[in-house]
C-alpha cells in the first residue's frame, strides 16, 4: 500500500479507484457484451459501434442505441450499484468511480461522481457543434440540435471503437495516485480500460478484481474474487467500511 499519497490520506483513508464494466449492470437486466448471450453475439460490432458503421447505415446504429436507451430506462440499479454509492458517501478516504458503462445506474443508485469513459446513453451529441444535451427518448435521422439548430446531426453520446474515450488525462492522474484499484464486472478485453490495472500497479496501488469469472487481465491483479457483483460488491464494501 502506498503511504505517501496526499489524496489518499486527506480524510484518513486510502484513495480507492474503481473501474466498472457491463457485469455490474448484468443483474439489472442489461446485457453484457462478450458473455455467451452478450450483445456482440447478436450484433456485429463493426456495424453498430464504429464511425464507419454509422456512416454506412446511421438508421441501424440509431435504432441499436435507441434500444439500449429504452432498456436503460426500464432497468433499476442493483445491490452492487447501491453498495458503491454507499462506499463513496461513507468511506473516510477518497473514492473515484470510472465506468465503461453507458447506462446511468450508478447515478441512479446515488454515486456522486461517475467518469463515463465510454460516454452516456442518456445523452446525445451534436456532430456539428459538439453540444451534449441530456436525451431520454429516441434519436432519429430527423432529430435536431437545440443549440445550433442543425438537423440530422445528432448521435448518441457514446464512444465507438476507433474513437477516443473520455477523461483519459484525468484517469491517468487518478491511476498514478491510487492506493487501491478495483475492477468490477469487466472482461479486460477492451483497451485502454484493460490496461488500467497494470498502470495502477506500476504506481504502487494494491489491486483487486471482482468478477463472475477470471478476466483476460486477471493475472495482473493481486487478488481476484469470483461471483456475482450483487453479492461480491456489497460484501467487499462492508469489509472496507469496517476495516479500511
Ligand atoms: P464484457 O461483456 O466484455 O464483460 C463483462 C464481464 O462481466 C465478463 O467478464 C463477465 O464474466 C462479467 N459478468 C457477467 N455477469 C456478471 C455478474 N452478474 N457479476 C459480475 N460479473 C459479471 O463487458 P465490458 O468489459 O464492460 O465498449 O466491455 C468493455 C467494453 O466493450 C464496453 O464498454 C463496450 C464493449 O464493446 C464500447 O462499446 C466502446
Amino acid at each position: 500500500m502506498r503511504k505517501e499519497s496526499g489524496m489518499g490520506t486527506q480524510r484518513g483513508g486510502r484513495h480507492i479507484v474503481i473501474l466498472t464494466g457491463a457485469g455490474v449492470s448484468a443483474e439489472s437486466g442489461l446485457g453484457t457484451f462478450r458473455d455467451e448471450d452478450g450483445l456482440w453475439s447478436e450484433y456485429d460490432l463493426e456495424e453498430v459501434a464504429t464511425p464507419e458503421g454509422y456512416a454506412a447505415n446511421p438508421a441501424l446504429v440509431l435504432d441499436f442505441y435507441n434500444q439500449r436507451r429504452a432498456n436503460c430506462r426500464e432497468a433499476a440499479p442493483n445491490p452492487a450499484h447501491f453498495a458503491l454509492a454507499r462506499l463513496a458517501k461513507e468511506y473516510p478516504g477518497r473514492v473515484t468511480l470510472i465506468t465503461q458503462n453507458i447506462d446511468d445506474l450508478h447515478e441512479r443508485a446515488g454515486s456522486p461522481e461517475v467518469l463515463h469513459m465510454h460516454g452516456e446513453i442518456m445523452r446525445a451529441r451534436c456532430a456539428d457543434c459538439e453540444a451534449r444535451p441530456a436525451w431520454t427518448g429516441d434519436i432519429t435521422l430527423k432529430s435536431g440540435c437545440a443549440q445550433c439548430e442543425s438537423v440530422g446531426r445528432i448521435r448518441p453520446d457514446v464512444v465507438w471503437f476507433g474513437e477516443m474515450p473520455y477523461f483519459l488525462d484525468e484517469i491517468a492522474e487518478l491511476l498514478s495516485e491510487a492506493d487501491l484499484f478495483v475492477a468490477i464486472g469487466t472482461s479486460g478485453a477492451v483497451y485502454p480500460a484493460a490496461g488500467f490495472v497494470a498502470e495502477a500497479s506500476r504506481h504502487g496501488a494494491d489491486t483487486l478484481e471482482l468478477n463472475l469469472e477470471r478476466s483476460e487481465v486477471s493475472a495482473y491483479f493481486e487478488e481476484t474474487r469470483l461471483g456475482e457483483a450483487g453479492i461480491l460488491v456489497p460484501a467487499w464494501v462492508e469489509s472496507i467500511l469496517k476495516y479500511g
